[in-house]
């Protein structure tokens, strides 16, 4: 297989502290902005004060409570808003929940009739999404530089992701300061699914993509040292590798041009609909049963992975690729996530209900090879188990 595609990658990043002092200078003066955010962290934190003390001379309408896992009707609640106050920027400010939110709502905003869910799955004829920026707060998701947007919409029990290239943020801030505030479970979080966006797009097939493959290696190496080192230390350093490793995890970068999979995340996405688990914790729970069930395709790039960020020594591939799963599984759980489903106390999985979740979201067959269907995830949520 040659290797084909088109990266563009258009968000201006602004990394590093006192990064939000600049905002002022990445949003024109006429513009109307609409702050968007989460449950009130940013109220309590100081990053609120921070970009209103920026925004002094803008017009500003703010919307909060974007919850995690952002809901539908709230975003549609916003876009009222956001029409109604004629707004003509979108600026999210939190975490993967909010910045999707935000995304979203920069193309539902502009849709005027019909139902913007189905209008965005069906793709066609769309309006010109709003500019939006970002505001990161927790590292994890990537999404303030990316296409997609992940929404739920609990009255028809679903949570999809939505890719839009043109949703992409115009500006990303990343200050890694707005990080001292987070609970060390979204840390966790945040590390551990950084981790999983780096794994779906390296462990597939052996096809020539050393840069992308070698890229990944060193995203992974980052955050396996230091995703541990941010749950103990306070310090810069662990804050800013962190935050600029998940963020080059789902930029585009190490993805194009080479065979994807992102059936772990799918998944995820189901129990996270049909059990309200976080959204990492959903992924170290399928991940390695997924990886071990697909042992035939991935084995060449499980050994490669095992040896060149695990060291592990073994010649025979297999060997090394059940060894890369083991300490992936370790991580996981030096993490305080979940590998198992007995690891969540009270949780009972129906695998038949995810099947069907996969089903309406017109997500099977899954994997690299298109060969997860109905019956391989039932088996691998039978070895979760
Ligand atoms: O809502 P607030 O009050 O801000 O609190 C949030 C929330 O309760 C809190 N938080 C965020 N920054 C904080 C903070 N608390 C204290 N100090 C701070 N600095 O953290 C909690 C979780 O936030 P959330 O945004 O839900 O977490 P995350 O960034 O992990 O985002 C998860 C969402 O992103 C989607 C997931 O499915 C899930 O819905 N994803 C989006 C992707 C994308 N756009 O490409 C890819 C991912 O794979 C993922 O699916
Ligand atoms: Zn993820």
């Amino acid at each position: 297989m040659t290797m084909t595609f088109t990266l563009e990658t258009p968000t201006r990043i602004l990394f590093g502290e006192g990064m939000i002092d600049e905002l002022a200078s990445q949003i024109g003066p006429e513009e109307r902005v609409l702050l968007l955010y989460g449950g009130g962290s940013i109220m309590r934190n100081g990053v609120h004060d921070r970009i209103r003390q920026a925004l002094a001379g803008h017009v500003v309408t703010e919307f909060g409570g974007i919850e995690p896992n952002p809901e539908y009707e709230t975003v549609m609640r916003a876009a009222v808003l956001a029409r109604e106050e004629k707004v003509t920027f979108i600026l999210g400010v939190g975490g993967g929940s909010v910045i999707d939110a935000a995304k979203f709502l920069s193309c539902a905003a502009p849709i005027g009739g019909g139902d913007a869910w189905d209008r965005m799955l069906g793709g066609r004829d769309l309006p010109e999404p709003l500019p939006s920026g970002a505001i990161l707060t927790l590292p994890a998701t990537g999404s303030e530089s990316n296409p997609v947007s992940v929404i739920s919409r609990t009255a028809r029990g679903l949570k999809l992701p939505f890719k839009r290239e043109a949703a992409r943020p115009r500006f990303a801030i990343l200050d890694p300061s707005t990080m001292k505030s987070l609970p060390r479970r979204q840390l966790e979080n945040g590390v551990v699914d950084a981790v999983t966006h780096v794994l779906e797009q390296y462990l597939t097939l052996p096809v020539n993509a050393p840069v992308q493959h070698g890229y990944s290696e060193a995203l992974l190496a980052v955050l396996f040292e230091w995703g541990p080192r941010l749950l103990v230390e306070d310090s810069d350093e662990a804050r800013e590798n962190v935050m600029w490793a998940a963020n080059q995890a789902l930029n585009g970068l190490i993805g194009a041009g080479v065979p994807q999979d992102w059936s772990t995340h799918m998944i995820g996405h189901a129990l996270t609909a049909l059990h309200g688990l976080d959204h990492a914790r959903s992924l170290s729970l399928v991940m390695p049963h997924l990886m071990r069930n697909r042992m035939p395709n991935k084995v060449a790039m499980l050994a490669r992975y095992g040896r060149r960020v695990w060291g592990v020594a073994e010649a025979d591939d297999r060997a090394a690729a059940d060894l890369a799963i083991a300490r992936t599984e370790d991580f996981f759980r030096r993490m305080n996530c979940p590998v198992a489903v007995r690891d969540v106390p009270g949780l009972a999985v129906s695998p038949d209900k995810v099947v069907q979740h996969l089903e309406e979201a017109g997500q099977l067959p899954l994997g690299e090879n298109a060969d997860i269907g109905a019956a391989e995830v039932r088996a691998i949520l039978k070895a979760a188990g």
